[in-house]
């Protein structure tokens, strides 16, 4: 396939989830080099349009990640936004979005191209008739939207790579409607959104206050998706979502792409950019804080990161590709690192203590005061007692969410980007732009010069 240039020209796309990390990258890359772009419709929470647009402008386009853009357009880039931009109120849990306006609704049918659904709750134990809503739900309303779309060319899924569970190498590959990851259990998504009317009921006879309803429907949902096989429920009800999507689409192109753990972007639009303290993040910044100096893993675990610029890179490729070939099959992309580039925890650790050794202000800002020995991941952690009294409990939670992903033995196999990276492959411009390739981390550089200081600017020091 001939990828000469990456053209969304006049193209309009429907974005959800634009306030959250990976969406943000998305619009600003789209924005950045596709400045031709016709429309984007970008979906998010709000009461009204009006508060849609104000979160729009304070939790997307006033982020420092647009810093270039706001450079290239100085004083237009306001224009530049009211042009190209339309700021949505729109709950994917909702049919049609719940948006009203049907003048709104017809625009959007008539013009969107191509949709990114991106929008999910990713707390790993969210209440599960939250993560149902959002990841599963969520999922089949906006398959049903973009059916509805008359000029749709594409609909990409963002997924995540562990809704796969645990193998030693695992493929390119999605469910079918029913299965679940402990065979011969059969899933039935109907029974499970049944489950939660009849648990939520029940809790509401017994009047029980809101903090317990999310307390036991948290549990209920590690207690759902452990019984079919799954680790937590958010990668339970991601799994739901695919398989739905999966099940609708008829003629609809769909692309699947799975990310594993995203982290701070590595070139672009600038390196090291990086919003909140997610997943193995959170190891960094309280080790950082002089609050850490041990956590569950083991040293031999491959532990699969991967930018989040090279997330979307591979997301704009993946449309580019499909909508160059016209076909109607659904592929599905790892994103991710463990096969081309893998780091393992103890390459990790060493990296941790040469920053801490390099940086040795990182010492005397924690509250715990100057300590800092080599961190350690141990199989056995369970030194709660490092943390004060009052986080303890939170510690724990924390050790059980992410055991599962620091014990984790498997490597994602990345056929399908291979692919993506092969079409791109030699054109020098696209390569330049949009680099998907592992191979190009230099992990230790990208750790201790890009991410972790990132990390810090972005994530801590307002806290600090
Ligand atoms: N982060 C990772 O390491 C990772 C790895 C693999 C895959 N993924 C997948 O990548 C996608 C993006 O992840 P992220 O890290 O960018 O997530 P994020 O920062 O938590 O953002 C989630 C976004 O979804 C929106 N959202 C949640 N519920 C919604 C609803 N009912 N209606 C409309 N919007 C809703 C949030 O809006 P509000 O601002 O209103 O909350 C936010 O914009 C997700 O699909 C996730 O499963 C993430």
């Amino acid at each position: 396939m001939d990828i000469s240039d990456v053209q969304f020209t006049r193209k309009t796309i429907l974005v959800t989830g634009a306030t959250g990390f990976l969406a943000k990258i998305f619009v600003e890359k789209i924005l950045r080099v596709q400045p031709n772009i016709k429309r984007l419709y970008l979906v998010v929470r709000a009461s009204n349009p009006h508060v849609a647009l104000q979160r729009l402008h304070s939790e997307i386009f006033g982020k420092k990640l647009f810093k270039i853009q706001k450079e290239k357009w100085s004083e237009k880039f306001s224009t530049f936004l009211s042009e190209k931009v339309v700021a949505v109120a729109g709950d994917v849990s909702l049919h049609n979005f719940g948006i009203k306006d049907q003048i709104l609704i017809e625009e959007m049918l008539e013009e969107i191209d191509i949709i990114v659904h991106s929008a999910a709750t990713t707390r790993l134990d969210e209440r599960y008739d939250v993560a149902m809503a959002t990841n599963t739900v969520g999922a089949y309303n906006v398959m049903n939207f973009a059916k509805m779309c008359s000029r749709i060319e594409v609909l990409l899924y963002v997924s995540t790579a562990y809704v796969s569970g645990e193998a030693e190498l695992i493929l390119e590959e999605g469910f079918h409607m029913g299965q679940t990851l402990k065979s011969p259990l059969k899933l039935d998504i109907n029974l499970e959104k049944k489950l939660i009317e009849e648990k939520l009921s029940e809790l509401k006879a017994q009047n029980v206050n809101e903090r317990t309803i999310t307390s036991i429907m948290k549990e209920f949902g590690t207690i759902r998706a452990h019984f079919h096989g799954w680790s937590n429920t958010y990668t339970f009800t991601k799994s739901m979502g695919e398989m739905l999507v999966t099940n609708m689409k008829g003629n609809l192109p769909l692309i699947i792409t799975r990310p594993t753990m995203m982290i701070g972007t590595h070139s672009q639009p600038f390196p090291g950019w990086i919003e909140g303290v997610r997943t193995i993040d959170f190891v960094f910044v309280e080790y950082f804080k002089g609050a850490l100096t041990s956590f569950v893993g083991h040293p031999k675990t491959t532990i699969d990161l991967i930018p989040a610029d090279m997330v979307i890179n591979s997301m704009i490729i993946a449309l580019l590709v499909h909508s160059k070939s016209n076909s109607s099959n659904s592929l599905i992309y790892h994103i991710g690192t463990s096969l081309g580039n893998p780091i393992k925890l103890s390459d990790i650790q060493d990296i941790m203590h040469c920053y801490m050794t390099k940086e040795p202000w990182l010492k005397n800002s924690g509250k715990s005061g100057a300590f800092y020995e080599k961190f350690t991941f141990n199989p056995s952690y369970t030194e709660v007692h490092e943390f004060p009294q009052n986080k303890r409990s939170r510690l724990k939670r924390i050790i059980n969410i992410y055991r599962p992903y620091l014990h984790f033995s498997g490597i994602f196999d990345d056929k399908n980007t291979e692919k993506l990276r092969m079409a791109i492959k030699g054109v020098g411009s696209v390569e330049r732009k949009f680099n998907l390739d592992p191979k190009s981390i230099d992990w230790k550089d990208y750790l201790m010069n890009v991410h972790f200081p990132g990390l810090i600017k972005y994530s801590m020091q307002p806290k600090m």
